[in-house]
């Protein structure tokens, strides 16, 4: 079974609290999405490989590290996962982005897909799924699928906020996707909504409710 990070970091968890109060205004909630972002950013690219190098600093030549491998990709599932990419980009500007385009059937929940462009050359690269809210785990179960199916197996997922139901559907389903989130909450509501949850994270993030 895939391992399940939840990153319980002060700043993290403070600015998740922010988000959850319906009294938060849109643009505060944007900005503190795409904050807590780059902070699980942070979290899910602590293991990458590294290669040393040799460089020259202003005073001698020195050994040093930099992050090795072919550039990532960030794969945000639209468009709640845009609010997400940006704060990832702020840490690592060189990714590369490919935008999985799902919305959840009202009635079924099931994700329905309606774009997808990815680099061409993704089979290769570290490629981490980035969505908000891992609620029943449609979304995030189609478009790790869809990314297989071009040929990725090296996969991350991140969000924001999970249920337990999401997060055990996501890893029965693609048990080598490792998870990292900042909480998980305690279950669905009838419309498949997180509880207590932040509400619709779209809509938050782009004020369209
Ligand atoms: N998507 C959201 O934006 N919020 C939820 O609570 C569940 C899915």
């Amino acid at each position: 079974m895939s391992q399940v990070t939840v990153v319980n970091h002060p700043l993290v968890q403070h600015k998740l609290t922010r988000m959850r109060d319906k009294t938060t205004s849109t643009k505060t909630f944007r900005a503190l999405m795409r904050e807590t972002a780059t902070l699980l950013c942070y979290e899910v690219t602590r293991d990458l490989p590294m290669d040393q190098v040799e460089i020259e600093t202003p005073v001698a030549k020195a050994s040093a590290y930099e992050i090795g491998g072919k550039k990532l990709v960030f794969a945000p599932i639209l468009r709640a996962g845009l609010g997400m990419c940006e704060g990832m980009l702020d840490l690592v500007p060189s990714a590369r982005v490919a935008h999985i385009g799902l919305y959840r059937d009202h009635e079924t929940l099931e994700a329905i897909e309606y774009y997808f462009k990815a680099p061409e050359d993704i089979s290769g690269r570290l490629t981490i799924v980035v969505d908000p809210m891992l609620a029943t785990g449609h979304s995030a179960i189609a478009a790790i699928a869809r990314l297989k199916h071009y040929g990725v197996t090296n996969l991350r997922f991140v969000c924001l906020l999970a249920a337990q139901a999401g997060v055990d559907a996501l890893r029965e389903a693609h048990p080598d996707v490792p998870i990292w989130t900042a909480a998980i909450d305690e279950k669905l509501n009838e419309h498949g909504y997180i509880v207590p949850g932040l509400g619709d994270a779209g809509d938050r993030t782009f004020g369209t409710r």
